[in-house]
C-alpha cells in the first residue's frame, strides 16, 4: 500500500456526528481503513461512506469536534509504527508508551490491515509451543502457528491460561504479545506486576486498550498487536498473542455500527462480525523456510455466559479457529484448577506437534480420565461396597486428576512432564496417597536437577522414549518415591498436611 503514495490531500466538512463517529462531506476518493486528521493531534480512520459522505471513527480525540470543523485526508492507510525496542513496553494501540519509560524507538511502520500471508507460504504446524500447563501439554497440544480459541465463563482462569503460557515463554526465544481489550485498569496493573515478578518483559510487550479508551483503539487494538507480531515475523521469529478478550472487541464493534447506522443482526451484532475476526485470526501463520520459518500463534479468548457456547460470537470463532479450550466453572467451584473441560475442549492440529514421549504416554489419558469422571458419578450413587477392581480405577482416576491439576503461575517444564507421566503410566504413584502425589510433582523438577540433572538434558534432546531414558526415569523416580515415603512417619508429616485439600477425596480415593 505505502508504495503508491499519492501528492495530494483533500479536505472535507464536518457534517455531524454521533457518539465516536464523524461524517464529513467534500471527499472526492477515499478508501477503507484511510488516516484523517482534524487538526491538534486529533485523527480518525474512515469505516465507511456513500456518495455523499465519509463516515470517520475517532481513534484518538485531543481536542472536540465540532459541525463545520475541517477534515484532511492525505492518501495513506492507518500504519503503526513497529520495532525490536517495542519490547518489555506497554503501549497503547496508537503506539503511545502507556509505562511511563520515555517514548517508543519505532523501526518502521506496516499497515494495520494487510493480507494475511497466502497458503502457499505457510507450512503444516509441527513444532510445540511448550504452553508449561500440564493439561494443555499433555492432551491438547498448541503448536507455533495455531489459533487456540479459550472460552469460558467469568473467572474460569481464562486470563491465567494466556498468563501461564507467557510466563514460560522465558529463553525460548519466543515473543509474547498480551493485547488487552477493554480491561479496568487494575486488571492490567495485575498483569503487568505479574509480568515484573517474573520477568516476563525481557521478551513481552503489552498492548492495551483499556476499558477507558475511545471504543476506536479498542476496535484496533488487536489489529495493531498483529502487526507488531509480523514485524517480528518477518525476522524468522516465534510469537505467541493471547487476545484478552474478544468479546469486548465485538461489543465495541457492534456499538461502532450501531452508530454507523447498518443494519443489526443476531443479538444486534452487524453481519460482518464474522468476516471481521475470521480475516485476523487467519493472520496467526507458520511461514515456511524460505521465508524464515517464523510463526504467529493466536489464544484468543472469549468470555462466555452461564456456559453458553453456542452464543453468536463464541460459536462464530469455534468455528474459525483450530480448537478450543473450555473452562468450566462447576469444575473451577470442584476446586479443579485449570478448570479446563476435557469433554469439550479440543485442538484440530492434534498430536503432530507434540514430543514424542508426551504423545506416547499421554495417549490413553483422556479416556481413562473421561471413564474416571463417569465412575465417580456412579459411584456416588452406590452405597454398597465396591468392587476391588473400581476401587482400583477410582484410586487411579483420583492420582490423575491430581496430576492434571497446577496452581496459578507455576509452569512446569516438559522433561518433568515427560516423568510425570512416565510415573502415572508405570503405575509408580499407586502408593502414594493424593497430598504426596502433589508433594511428589512439586519437588520432582529439584530432585532430579540434583540427583541427575542429564537425565533431563537428554530427555529435553531426544524428546522420545528411548531404553536409555526409560532406565534412568525408572531408577530416580523408584529413589524419589521410596524418599517420599520414608519421609510418611516422621515428624515432617506434618508439614505434608498443609498440601490436604480442603475438599473431601473422591469415594474411594484413599482407600488402598
Ligand atoms: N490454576 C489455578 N490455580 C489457582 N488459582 C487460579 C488458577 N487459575 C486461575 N486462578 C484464580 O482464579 C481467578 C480467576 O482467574 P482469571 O484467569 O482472572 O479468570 P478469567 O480471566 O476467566 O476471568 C484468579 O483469582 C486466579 O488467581
Ligand atoms: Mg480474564
Amino acid at each position: 500500500m505505502s508504495s503508491i503514495k499519492l501528492q495530494y490531500t483533500e479536505v472535507g466538512t464536518v457534517k455531524a456526528m454521533r457518539g465516536c463517529i464523524v461524517f464529513v462531506r467534500g471527499f472526492k476518493n477515499c478508501i477503507n481503513g484511510q488516516l484523517i486528521k482534524f487538526g491538534y493531534g486529533t485523527i480518525g480512520m474512515i469505516v465507511g461512506f456513500n456518495e455523499q459522505e465519509a463516515q470517520v471513527l475517532i481513534i484518538k480525540e485531543t481536542d472536540k469536534i465540532k459541525t463545520g470543523d475541517k477534515a484532511i485526508a492525505s492518501i495513506e492507510p492507518f500504519e503503526t509504527p513497529v520495532g525490536e525496542k517495542f519490547i518489555g513496553r506497554i503501549l497503547s494501540p496508537l503506539a503511545e508508551p502507556l509505562d511511563g519509560l520515555g517514548p517508543l524507538e519505532e523501526a518502521k511502520r506496516l499497515p494495520i490491515f494487510p493480507e494475511s500471508p497466502p497458503i502457499l507460504v505457510r507450512q503444516p504446524l509441527k513444532k510445540t509451543l511448550e504452553t508449561g500447563i500440564k493439561v494443555l501439554d499433555a492432551m491438547i497440544p498448541i503448536g507455533f502457528g495455531q489459533r487456540e480459541l479459550v472460552m469460558g465463563d467469568k473467572s474460569t482462569g481464562k486470563t491465567t491460561f494466556v498468563t501461564d503460557t507467557i510466563l514460560n515463554q522465558k529463553n525460548t526465544g519466543v515473543i509474547c504479545i498480551y493485547c488487552a481489550i477493554g480491561k479496568p485498569r487494575s486488571a492490567l496493573a495485575k498483569i503487568v506486576q505479574l509480568f515484573k515478578d517474573h520477568e516476563c518483559f525481557k521478551y513481552s510487550i503489552i498492548i492495551s486498550a483499556g476499558a477507558s479508551a475511545p471504543p476506536g483503539q479498542q476496535y484496533l487494538a488487536p489489529y495493531v498487536a498483529c502487526s507488531v507480531a509480523e514485524y517480528f515475523l518477518h525476522q524468522g521469529k516465534n510469537v505467541f498473542i493471547g487476545f484478552d478478550d474478544f468479546t469486548k472487541h465485538a461489543w465495541c464493534y457492534r456499538e461502532i455500527s450501531l452508530l454507523l447506522g447498518r443494519p443489526p443482526g443476531r443479538d444486534s451484532y452487524p453481519g460482518d462480525i464474522f468476516y471481521l475476526h475470521s480475516k485476523m485470526i487467519e493472520r496467526a501463520c507458520y511461514l515456511d523456510e524460505k521465508r524464515g520459518g517464523g510463526s504467529i500463534t493466536f489464544f484468543p479468548i472469549v468470555e462466555i455466559l452461564e456456559g453458553d457456547l453456542t452464543a453468536f460470537v463464541p460459536s462464530n470463532l469455534v468455528s474459525m479457529t483450530d480448537g478450543q479450550i473450555y473452562l468450566s466453572s462447576s469444575l473451577f467451584g470442584e476446586g479443579q484448577k485449570p478448570a479446563l473441560d476435557l469433554g469439550l475442549s479440543v485442538s484440530r492440529v492434534g498430536s503432530k506437534v507434540q514430543w514424542s514421549a508426551i504423545k506416547n504416554l499421554s495417549g490413553p489419558l483422556r479416556l481413562e480420565y473421561l471413564q474416571y469422571r463417569e465412575l465417580l458419578r456412579i459411584s456416588k450413587l452406590k452405597t454398597s461396597g465396591h468392587s476391588d477392581e473400581t476401587l482400583e480405577k477410582l484410586k487411579r482416576g483420583a492420582i490423575l486428576t491430581e496430576i492434571l491439576r497446577q496452581d496459578k503461575d507455576k509452569p512446569v517444564p516438559q522433561e518433568v512432564q515427560v516423568m510425570i507421566f512416565y510415573a502415572f503410566n508405570k503405575k509408580m504413584m499407586n502408593d502414594l496417597t493424593i497430598p504426596e502425589v502433589r508433594v511428589f510433582q512439586e519437588e520432582l523438577f529439584e530432585y532430579a536437577k540434583s540427583k541427575n540433572p542429564d537425565l533431563l538434558k537428554l530427555i529435553r534432546e531426544k524428546r522420545k522414549l528411548e531404553p536409555e531414558i526409560e532406565k534412568g526415569m525408572t531408577e530416580l523416580i523408584g529413589m524419589y518415591v521410596k524418599d517420599i515415603l520414608s519421609r510418611r512417619e516422621k515428624p515432617a508429616v506434618d508439614k505434608m498436611d498443609d498440601y490436604v485439600d480442603e475438599k473431601p477425596e473422591p469415594a474411594g480415593a484413599g482407600k488402598k
